[in-house]
């Protein structure tokens, strides 16, 4: 299959299951992998599927719902995907400049499980809003840059988020959480591993079937948040 036809396979598929975008794929591909939310329940309109769990993040339940970090949530496929997976056993919060689509949410982001704000990640101000909701289970981030087609430029970009990310994650999450965060390929990445690799059980790259081909970013996990 040709990187168009795979184009086309994956946004028809999105499409045809009500997500805004194909990216969604990437992350069940990596949930069912790694178990990224288990232990959130499944109450509500869990994907179908039997989950096959590799890694070592499955955070200890603590009172109160399963809390989740959606960072560069627009359109809202992933956002969409976690409140879907979590039913009303979980809540939300996603951030992103852009506001999500509702094409189709089906009331589930006026849900009081849900809560978005629409501003910048490296905001102070922002971040503690967010920090003020947690702490979470989970922290995802498909944050990306606005790319420009230079290939050193973007990943420049990209790097300065994903420490943003990091950086957050290790105050957001509890002990025993996970992490997923996309890294455009080059630049300083191998650091960002090795930071990882002391915050975590487990920390590896992934790079789910979903991804374009010709793409250079791939998924960063950190599974099982060590306690300070
Ligand atoms: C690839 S899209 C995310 C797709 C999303 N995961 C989904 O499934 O619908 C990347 C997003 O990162 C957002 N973004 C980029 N820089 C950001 C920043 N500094 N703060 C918040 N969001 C940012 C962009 O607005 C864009 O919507």
């Amino acid at each position: 299959m040709g990187s168009y036809d795979t184009l086309d396979y994956w946004s028809l598929k999105a499409q045809k299951e009500g997500y805004p975008a194909r990216s969604v794929y990437k992350l069940k591909e990596m949930d069912e992998k790694f178990g990224l939310f288990k232990g959130a329940g499944t109450k509500r309109g869990a994907p179908s599927g039997a989950l096959k769990t590799e890694g070592a993040g499955s955070p200890s339940r603590t009172s109160g719902p399963f809390k989740v970090l959606d960072i560069g949530a627009a359109p809202g496929s992933w956002s969409l995907y976690a409140l879907r997976r979590m039913g009303s056993a979980g809540s939300l919060v996603s951030v992103d400049l852009s506001p999500l689509s509702r094409l189709y949410d089906k009331g589930l982001f006026d849900g009081s499980n849900f809560f978005f704000i629409q501003g910048d990640i490296t905001d102070p101000a922002v971040r503690a809003q967010l920090l003020e909701r947690g702490p979470y289970h989970l922290v995802m981030s498909d944050v990306a840059p606005a790319t420009t087609g230079n290939r050193s430029v973007d990943t420049l970009r990209s790097l300065a988020l994903v420490e943003e990310v990091v950086a957050y994650a290790e105050a957001a999450l509890i002990p025993g959480g996970n992490l997923v965060v996309k890294v455009f390929q080059g630049g300083d990445t191998a650091e960002v591993l090795k930071r990882l690799r002391t915050l975590f059980t487990t920390a590896r790259s992934f790079k789910p079937e979903a991804c374009r081909s010709e793409s250079f970013e791939t998924y960063y996990l950190g599974l099982g948040k060590k306690p300070v």
